[in-house]
């Protein structure tokens, strides 16, 4: 018997009133890859998202994470199975520090219970928090309030809490918005270093192309809620009916 995907969509469908936000949407993440969810505005990415973190119910379709169906799960059951997720508009404490941030992070798999919550971080939780934070680059503004951050590193704080999680599936919803050049490098070599070093399975939102088209190995391309592409950089690069829907109009070339 094969190995299933470690996560599999299918035929998932998101209707808000008269609108179909996600329609009859199938597609497959296999394990230890960057696999990326691409499209105009409006497409359902962040639907299909909050479907899988378990946010929003789908009215229709089944999805799986390594063969279990979890379509009925709830958010702090998917957590405990190694999901972990960004938002695109930012879940953050604004009042708290970066480091108070992460290491809240931490407690959502470490402590069940509010007398774990309360209890004093342990050092191996310190310098979990520590080494994350300086993987995102954040190091000098560890004692900054994450409303004092700008956008873009509001987005690498979010990134270093959901890896608080010790996630084995990453969901991340645009997480180069608001940055400059030189930390869309950076981004784009800690998302490699964390597939191929720490094994971690990744799908990823992004409209900026430069770093979607360099480190993913498969994109699913959507438009209206319908899956319109499916292959690899260069396939999806060259598609005209992606070119036509996305790439030759909404796309953020860098
Ligand atoms: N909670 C909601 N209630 C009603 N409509 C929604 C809700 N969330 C998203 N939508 C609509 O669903 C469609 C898909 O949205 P979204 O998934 O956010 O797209 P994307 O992330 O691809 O830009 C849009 O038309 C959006 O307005
Ligand atoms: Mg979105």
């Amino acid at each position: 018997m094969s190995t299933p995907p470690f996560l599999d969509i299918e035929g998932i469908t998101v209707r808000f009133g008269g609108l179909t936000a996600v329609d009859n949407l199938s597609f497959q993440v296999q394990r230890g890859t960057i696999h990326a969810l691409i499209g105009p505005n409006g497409a359902g990415k962040s639907t299909t998202f909050n479907c899988i973190s378990r946010y929003y119910q789908p009215t229709m379709g089944c999805i799986r994470i390594e063969g279990e169906d979890v379509t009925h799960h709830v958010p702090t059951r998917m957590a405990r199975l190694g999901v972990a997720r960004t938002f695109q508009n930012l879940e953050l404490f604004s009042e708290l520090s970066v480091y108070e941030n992460v290491m809240l992070g931490c407690h959502s798999h470490s402590a069940h219970t509010l007398g774990g919550l309360l209890r004093p971080p342990s050092g191996e939780t310190r310098d979990l928090v520590d080494s994350l934070i300086e993987r995102v680059g954040l190091t000098h503004d560890r004692h900054t309030r994450a409303i004092e951050l700008d956008f873009g590193h509001q987005k690498l704080l979010e990134l270093a809490r959901a890896l608080a999680l010790k996630p084995r599936l990453l969901l991340l919803d645009e997480p180069a918005a608001g940055l400059r050049n030189s930390d869309i490098e950076n981004l784009d070599q800690l998302l490699t270093e964390l597939v191929q070093r720490d094994g971690i399975t990744v799908l990823l939102v992004e409209h900026v192309m430069q770093l979607v088209m360099s480190i993913s190995n498969r994109i699913t391309v959507m438009s209206f809620g319908q899956k319109i592409a499916e292959g690899t950089p260069k396939e999806i690069s060259e598609d005209p009916l992606v070119i036509e829907a996305y790439l030759g109009k909404g796309a953020a070339h860098v």
